[in-house]
């Protein structure tokens, strides 16, 4: 007999949620196992933050479940979730802007993935020496990529099991991108499981496993980003504006 398949890190099951009476998603269906790097790929306005927030309690569920390393997640508390080890960067960063980086980046630490903590003050300023300039300087008086690196470092400061990060690179000049992206591959490599979403496919293609399409509320597409490279004509029905 075969042995059974390890379940994955994280499993969305049929996960609907509404706005009102405005339903904006329709049976959300995904996996993610520990050690993965998986993106939520759709245009804009199809539900890829409405998964991420109904995930993390943001957003109530209507229907579905959220499971993540063995537990039932769906109908906790944000902060619950947070400490079950989902770290989330979000839209629109929410950095502290009275704090100074620094006490951005401790104000929140804590180890919830257990064992030895992996992203510490000293990893965070080696991965975004910028931030280790900036250490005494508050959070309004950061650029955006300072701010987005700092929104960064602040969730793996809470050295979580999956770090969620909802458009990663949003907005941010071409550099401070590209300084962010080969933090991801490095994250991606040290075996930090990663759910992202992003609109830069061929840098997302970089370090990710696989990718799940979504278009007005439900799942349309999954493959790898090797399948993604060969199916030119999803880029062309689901992604392209
Ligand atoms: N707070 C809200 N109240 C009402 N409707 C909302 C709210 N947030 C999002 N919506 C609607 O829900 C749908 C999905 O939005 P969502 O933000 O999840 O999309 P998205 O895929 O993240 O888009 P984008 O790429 O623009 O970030 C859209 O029609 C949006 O207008
Ligand atoms: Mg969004």
């Amino acid at each position: 007999m075969m042995a059974a398949p390890a379940a994955p890190m994280l499993t969305v099951e049929g996960l609907e949620a509404a706005y009102g009476d405005s339903q904006v998603l329709f049976g959300i269906e995904f996996g993610l196992d520990a050690g993965e790097a998986v993106t939520l790929l759709g245009r804009n306005g199809m539900g890829k933050t409405t998964t991420i927030h109904t995930i993390m309690g943001l957003v109530p569920a209507r229907a579905g479940r959220v499971s993540f390393a063995g537990s039932d997640l769906t109908g906790r508390p944000p902060y619950r979730i947070a400490q079950a080890g989902l770290g989330l960067v979000p839209e629109g960063r929410q950095i502290f802007p009275t704090l100074s980086v620094e006490e951005n980046l401790v104000a929140t630490a804590a180890n919830r993935a257990g064992g030895a903590p992996r992203w510490t003050l000293k990893e965070v300023y080696g991965f975004f020496p910028r931030l280790a300039e900036r250490r005494a300087n508050s959070g309004k008086q950061l650029s955006g990529g300072e701010q987005q690196m700092l929104a960064i470092g602040r969730a793996l400061m809470t050295n979580p099991s999956l770090l969620i990060l909802d458009e990663a690179t949003e907005g941010l000049a071409p550099l401070i991108r590209e300084e962010i992206w080969q933090v991801l591959v490095t994250l991606k490599g040290e075996g930090q499981s990663i759910l992202i979403v992003d609109k830069n496919i061929d840098a997302l293609s970089r370090f990710a496993d696989r990718h799940v399409v979504i278009e007005k509320g439900k799942v349309v597409w999954t493959g790898t980003s090797a399948e993604l490279a060969a199916d030119g004509t999803v880029k062309q029905r689901f992604l392209s504006v």
